[in-house]
Parts: C-alpha cells; structure tokens; sequence
C-alpha cells in the first residue's frame, strides 16, 4: 500500500524531532500503522537544514504554509507553528480540505478548541492533540481511553516545565527566581514569550484541555484560575521543607457537586508524594478514577523528540483510523459531542482548599492571639504554626500557619482583616496546599 502523505507546518525544535524520528523509526512506525507515513510537503520561514536528520527525505519545502494545508495529496497536516494566527487559519482551511490535523498547540486548542472540534466534526475528520499537554506523556490517551471505565474524581499536575525547573533550582541549589529563568530560557524550554511559563498561562492551557477530556465539559480557558510562580520566594520553600511540604506549580481540575474546579497555582504538597519528587523540567499528571484509584504519569514535558513521539503516535493513530467511519472514532473530548455537559466551573472565591500563610508580625506578647482571633472568627482552623527568631536588630518575625480547607472567600477576609492589623507589617504571602490524598 503507498504511503500516506503528510504535510507539515513548522520545521522548529518539535518539527525537527518530528522529521528525525519518523526517519530514524520508519520500520517500527510502518509496522505499528500499517503503512508508511510520508512528509511530502513542508513548509517553514526558516530552519536548520543540517541540523535535522531526515530532511531529505521530504519531497518539498517552502514558506507557504497554505500550499500545504491545499496540497491535494496530503491527507494529514502536522501543525507545529505555534500561537494563534495563523495556525487557526491553517488547521480551519486543512479541516475544509477534508484533512486531519496533529497539533502541539496547546493555546490554539485551549481556547479556539470547541470551534475547531466542531468544524472537525462537521467534516468527518480528526483533530488530534497529544501533544499540547505535557510533551511526550500520553495522558491525553491515558484519560481518554484508558480511564475509559471511570468517572474521574481529580487531576493534578506539574505541567509546565520551566516553572518545574525554577522552583526546583530555588529549592535545591538557593538560586534566585531571575537568574534560573534565564537559564530555562537558554536551554529552550520556555515559551517564546517566558511570561506564558512564569505567570501559569501555559499551564493554564494546558489545565483547561485535561479538565474538558476529564469531565465531558467544553473547553473554557477564560474560566481558569491563574496564577504563575513570580511570588514565591526562597524562605518560602525552606519554610515549606520545615513543614514536611514541597512548593510545586499545579494544575488541578476537580469535580464537586457545585461544579469543577480548574486552578492553576503553586502549591504546597506532602514531601513524601510521588509528584512533590519531581524535579527539574519534567512534568508528571495524578489523576483519580473511581474505579482505578490514583493514577501517575511521569516524563519529559517539553523537547525537541519527546514532543515529537507524541506528536507520532496521534499520526499512527490517524493512520490506523483512515478507513473507519468517522462516527465511530475516539471523540475529540473523550465523550461523544452531543453529550458535553454544561456543569458549571466554580469561582475561585468558591474553592475550598488548605493554605500557608506568611506574614510578619512584631515580636511582643498577644500578637499570634489577635490574629488566630481573626481567623477563629472565620471558621478557619490551624494546622501549624511556625515562628522564626527575629534577624539581628529586626523589630518584626515571620510567623507561618498552615491551615485546614475553608473556603478561598474566607481565606481571602480574613487576610484583608490581619493586613489591617497594627502588628502585622506588609504583605501576607499565602500559598493553597493540597494533600493530594
Ligand atoms: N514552555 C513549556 C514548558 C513547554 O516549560 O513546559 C512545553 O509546553
């Protein structure tokens, strides 16, 4: 049987990879799909000819990108452009064309995703996405079909790399937040614009997809919360280690009976977890079915190859599909389209979580009373309390709690209320923690 003929968007890290090990694999992957996978057509503003192994064996090359999405002889495109415009025009016009779509594109999918399912849909064709959420960890597969079975209960995951990495340099080596930045930057893991790594927007992208395969919802990034790694500093995560808790940026997506939760955040977690061990860029998903129990999936979640082997392994399954009827093909959002449900997402204020709390407060008798008084009267309870000596000549101390889970609303009250106290200098730094039972 000829080859199928692939088209492809981009020829950067990701695209690179992907030409590489489709070369390297041509054996293994034609005998997993059933037939050989061709590029014939590609198409890049620039790259790096010498550097990409395989490029020879793509028939074409240019910059036009809309040559490709209109090639009649391609019957999958491979988009790995990156950012909105005009990847959304390409995978729209390929979609027209009859064609199938792989994508990495996590902020495409998060937020033009339901327009794009549904034109796919309408056409009969796959837009397929392994690879946006966590680069080469197939927990886009893993929820759709392998929790098949289940209704989930929760995911959380560490799923941006370069946050990973920060905390992790912070945590281990002391360095401060600026210089490991630069260096993540440096090595290629950061998003074009590194604000999308440090500030959870890409993690946020990334949160929004999982929850809509998770729970059946349509995608709704808008409805995230968001919050990025820029506030915590060092003491932090040496007060956290005293504690017997990691700091970790997560994204978890829960369902409670008033809706689901899907938050962005950093995040205390007991050391002791498997995912509170993982370090540096890699990224690693829990998730619990009811029928399962907690489920852990750990790699690489960013990189030129492991992008790519997942970037390959939604191509294998598009190859295997092309003669099914589209009907019967694994949906888009794990559940059929006509059965998304329109349960709402709760607002942050509505959350219900466990915090640290860090403030500074005068060293003098009564001051730890007025502000358990405050938080006493909140219905919030104290897990711990941790107070520092005071550095040589300060006239305040830094005092830490943990408390139970109480809603964000009171939590949000009660620090208004101990900020306005007279004992109590500053900011009041407060991290969410989950144990992540
Ligand atoms: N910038 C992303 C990260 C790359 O650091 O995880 C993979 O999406």
């Amino acid at each position: 049987m000829q080859a199928v003929k692939v088209g492809l968007l981009g020829l950067g890290t990701v695209g690179s990879g992907t030409v590489s090990v489709l070369s390297r694999n041509a054996k293994e992957i034609t005998r997993r799909a059933g037939r050989g996978i061709q590029i014939s057509h590609a198409a890049a503003k620039e790259y790096n000819a010498d550097a990409i192994t395989g490029l020879d064996q793509i028939e074409k090359i240019s910059d036009d990108a809309f040559a490709v999405v209109n090639d009649p002889e391609v019957e999958i495109i491979i988009e790995l452009i990156g950012g909105y415009s005009p990847a959304k025009e390409l995978v729209l016009e390929a979609i027209k064309n009859g064609k199938h779509v792989v994508t990495a594109n996590k902020a495409l999918i998060a937020i033009h995703g339901n327009e794009i399912f549904a034109a796919a849909q309408k056409k009969g064709v796959t837009v397929a996405f392994e690879a946006a959420v966590a680069g080469g960890i197939p927990i886009i597969k893993a929820i759709r079909e392998g929790l098949a079975a289940n209704q989930i209960l929760w995911a959380a995951g560490i799923i941006n790399g370069t946050s990973n990495f920060i905390l992790t340099e912070m945590s281990e080596k002391g360095r401060d937040f600026d210089s490991v930045l630069k260096e993540a930057q440096d090595l290629g893991y950061a998003e074009a614009d590194p604000s999308f790594d440090v500030e959870g927007i890409d993690a946020a992208h990334k949160l929004t997809i999982i929850s809509s395969i998770a729970f059946g919802i349509p995608l709704q990034f808008e409805k995230t919360y968001i919050e990025g790694i820029a506030n915590i500093e060092q003491q932090d995560v040496v007060y956290a280690a005293e504690l017997g808790y990691r700091i970790k940026h997560l994204g978890i997506t829960r369902k409670t009976e008033k809706g689901i939760e899907m938050r962005v955040h950093p995040t205390l977690i007991p050391h002791r977890r498997l995912i509170a061990n993982v370090d540096g860029v890699m990224n690693a998903v829990l998730v619990k079915g009811d029928a399962v129990g907690p489920t852990l999936y750990y790699g690489a979640g960013a990189g030129s190859e492991p992008t790519a082997s997942a970037v390959i392994a939604d191509l294998v399954d598009i190859v295997r599909a092309l003669t099914s009827d589209p009907e019967n093909r694994v949906p888009h959002l794990a559940f059929q389209a006509n059965e998304l449900s329109d349960m709402p997402i709760l607002p942050m204020e509505e959350v219900e979580t466990a915090y640290y709390l860090r403030m500074q407060a005068i060293d003098r008798p009564g001051v730890l009373a007025e502000v358990t008084a405050i938080l006493g009267e909140l219905g919030i309870s104290i897990e711990a309390i941790l107070q520092k000596e005071p550095k040589e000549g300060a006239s305040h101390v830094p005092i830490i709690f943990l408390t139970q889970r109480v809603q964000e609303k009171n939590m949000n009250e009660a620090i208004e209320k101990i900020k306005k106290l007279d004992v109590i200098e500053g900011d009041i730094t407060r991290i969410r923690m989950e144990s992540l039972k």
